[in-house]
C-alpha cells in the first residue's frame, strides 16, 4: 500500500508554536463531537512550553467530528480505521516538514476516539511518535491482533475509568497489553470513574510527561 499524498492543508488543524525552546510536539487527537480546539487545555496542562498540532477529525457521524466510523457505539469499521491513520500519519509526516518540528520528539495524546486512534498510530505506524498518553481509549483494531511491531523505547500513559460504559476497561487493558507485549514502556492508571478525564488522572500524567523527558 502506498502511502496518501497529504499536506498540511488537508486536515483543519491548529499549530502552536513551542513557547520553551527545546520543547516537544505534542499531537492532539480530540473525541467524538469535538474539534480541534478541544483539548488545546489539555495540551497546555500535560506539556506546559510544547509545540501544538491538532487536527480535526475527518469523519462525521450526525454531525459530529470523528477519526475514523464505527458501525455503532463501540464497534469500529476497523478497514476505514487503518485507512484514516494511514492518513493521519501523512499529515504529521507533512507538518514535521512544514513546522520544522523534530521528528524524534513527537508526543500523541487523545481522549476516547482519539485515544483510539493514537493508539492506532502506536501499532499501526511504529516510529512515528515517541510516547502517548491516552484517556479513555481501548484496543483499536478490536479482536484482530496486531503486527508484532517493535515499540521498544517508546513510552506511554493510559487512563482509563473502571465503569467506563462505552470503552470498557477489557478494552484499556486490552490495549495497555498489546503495546506492553511489542515494548512499549507502558503506565496505566485506572480511575473509578466511567468515560471521562479525571483530575487525578491528568495529575498523574503530567508527572509522567515530566518523568518521560521527551
Ligand atoms: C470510539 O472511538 O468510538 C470511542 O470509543 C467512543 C467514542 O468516541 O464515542
Amino acid at each position: 500500500m502506498t502511502a496518501p499524498e497529504v499536506g498540511v492543508e488537508d486536515f483543519t488543524h491548529v499549530f502552536e508554536p513551542a513557547t520553551a525552546s527545546g520543547a516537544p510536539a505534542l499531537l492532539l487527537l480530540h473525541g467524538t463531537g469535538a474539534d480541534e480546539h478541544d483539548l488545546l487545555p489539555l495540551g497546555r496542562a500535560l506539556a506546559p512550553g510544547a509545540a501544538l498540532l491538532s487536527p480535526r477529525g475527518k469523519v462525521t457521524e450526525n454531525g459530529m467530528n470523528r477519526w475514523f466510523r464505527r458501525l455503532r457505539e463501540g464497534v469500529f469499521d476497523v478497514d476505514d480505521l487503518i485507512a484514516r491513520t494511514a492518513e493521519l500519519a501523512a499529515f504529521v509526516r507533512a507538518a514535521i516538514l512544514a513546522y520544522d518540528l523534530d521528528p524524534e520528539r513527537i508526543v500523541v495524546s487523545g481522549f476516547s476516539n482519539g485515544a483510539n486512534t493514537g493508539a492506532g498510530l502506536l501499532l499501526l505506524h511504529p516510529g512515528l511518535v515517541a510516547g502517548a498518553a491516552l484517556f479513555a481509549g481501548g484496543a483499536p483494531l478490536q479482536g484482530r491482533e496486531p503486527d508484532p511491531v517493535d515499540l521498544s523505547g517508546v513510552q506511554v500513559f493510559l487512563g482509563n475509568g473502571v465503569a467506563d460504559p462505552i470503552t470498557t476497561i477489557d478494552q484499556a487493558r486490552l490495549v495497555a497489553a498489546q503495546l506492553g507485549q511489542r515494548g512499549a514502556d507502558v503506565e496505566a492508571r485506572e480511575h473509578p470513574g466511567g468515560h471521562q478525564l479525571t483530575p487525578d488522572v491528568l495529575t498523574q500524567a503530567r508527572e509522567w510527561f515530566e518523568r518521560a523527558k521527551f
